[in-house]
């Protein structure tokens, strides 16, 4: 008895839900569809908690988390997020802002690792604003510190010089066990790829980059396989507008790897499209604990209005089967339904070829459609 039960309940994920705000809960719908169909077709469910996250968790409570969310967070099997903020909660001089909750998560489970996957699906090449030649090959990992740096660093606040004029401090510092953990994670994932790590820094001015060089220097010790290539970070965001095939994995700072993530996802042709897992080193019974989100923002203008594109959180979805839920098959699944969506010319607004002509040839689909014709491909 206690064994089949025992089986039964490893076939229910448990999964806190964070839809936020703006689009953020129009886009975790899509996805929670696109779960449920696939465990349909793979035999297993989820056991779904939401948590009120973010702005309206300050509407709501008056805090952008509170301590339980984060517990049940944490007691979750893994968090799937749509995103959080918006100008309703933006004076900055409010005591408590949405991204608290980002931090508190991100800090309180231990989340040290963003993986932001570049890739270019060959159908949206019309869609990216490069030219087509520099876009075939493009596959990077971008491995980005999630808990420390400037975003963590203390003190970090309004200080006023002798003289009385308005100042601001924030601090950027780092330990070489956060730097030798996240580095490891790299050349690790560089192994399962094209073996190749690029260490981003700025190396020629902060002390913090150059102690990121030695440390990735000793770690790269135990990875002769992999090739190394340490890269300033004004050099990697021009190369990577140049020439973004080169890259195979990137792994560097928060800071820097919010921004050269950002960049890199216009490359993918929309910001809707891409995925993100953030990960630490604690395992369930599953596989490693985490959060998944889409890269974009709450965008709200376009929220209510069933124009967000879900594939960045569906997207998501597929990354959290495969690293927190041990389900890599399911994962494909989605990932292969995506695919096929897009070869039979669905497309949000934001996918839409830029040339009239190209783009009459697309079906346009709204936030909900591009969700049911993803679960309508999973279950065939
Ligand atoms: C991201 C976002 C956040 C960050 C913001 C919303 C605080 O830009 O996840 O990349 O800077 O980490
Ligand atoms: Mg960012």
């Amino acid at each position: 008895m206690t064994e089949v039960r025992a089986a039964d309940a490893a076939r229910t994920y448990r999964i806190a839900l964070i839809p936020g705000d703006g689009v953020g809960p129009e886009v975790v719908a899509g996805a929670v569809s696109v779960l449920e169909a696939v465990g349909r077709r793979f035999g297993f469910g989820f056991a779904w908690q939401e948590l009120t996250v973010g702005g309206i968790g300050i509407d709501t409570y008056g805090v952008g988390i509170r301590p339980e969310d984060v517990e049940a967070c944490r007691a979750a099997d893994a968090v799937l997020l749509g995103a959080v903020g918006g100008p309703k909660w933006d004076d900055p001089d409010a005591a408590v802002r949405p991204e608290q909750a980002l931090f508190a998560l991100r800090g309180g489970l231990g989340l040290f690792a963003n993986l932001r996957p570049i890739t270019v699906a060959p159908q949206l090449i019309a869609a990216s604003p490069l030219k087509p030649e520099l876009l075939a090959g493009v596959d990077a990992m971008i491995v980005r510190e999630l808990t420390s740096g400037l975003y963590f660093g203390r003190p970090s606040e309004p200080r006023t010089t002798p003289e009385g004029e308005r100042a601001a401090i924030d601090t950027l510092w780092y330990t070489e066990g956060e730097i030798r953990r996240i580095v490891t994670l790299a050349f690790e994932l560089a192994r399962g790829r094209r073996r190749k790590v690029t260490q981003v820094d700025k190396a020629n001015v902060l002390a913090t980059s150059r102690l990121w060089r030695k440390v990735t220097e000793e770690v790269h010790a135990d990875f002769p396989d992999v090739e190394l290539e340490h890269r300033l970070v004004d050099s990697a965001a021009m190369t990577l507008a140049r020439w973004p095939a080169s890259f195979d994995v990137l792994v560097t700072e928060n800071l820097f790897g919010d921004i050269l993530s950002d960049e890199a996802a216009v490359i993918a042709g929309s910001l809707g499209m891409l995925p993100s897992a953030s990960i630490g080193s604690r395992v369930t019974a599953h596989g490693r604990h985490g959060l998944y989100e889409p890269i974009h923002g709450s965008a709200p203008d376009i929220a209510g209005q069933d124009l967000a594109n879900p594939l960045g959180t569906i997207l998501s979805a597929a990354m959290m089967l495969r690293w927190s839920l041990g389900q890599p098959e399911a994962a494909a699944a989605i990932e292969s339904a995506v695919s096929r969506a897009l070869d039979d010319g669905y497309r949000t607004r934001d996918l839409l070829p830029a040339h009239p002509a190209e783009a009459e040839a697309m079906t346009l689909a709204g936030t909900r459609e591009m969700a049911r014709v993803i679960g309508d491909r999973i279950a065939i």
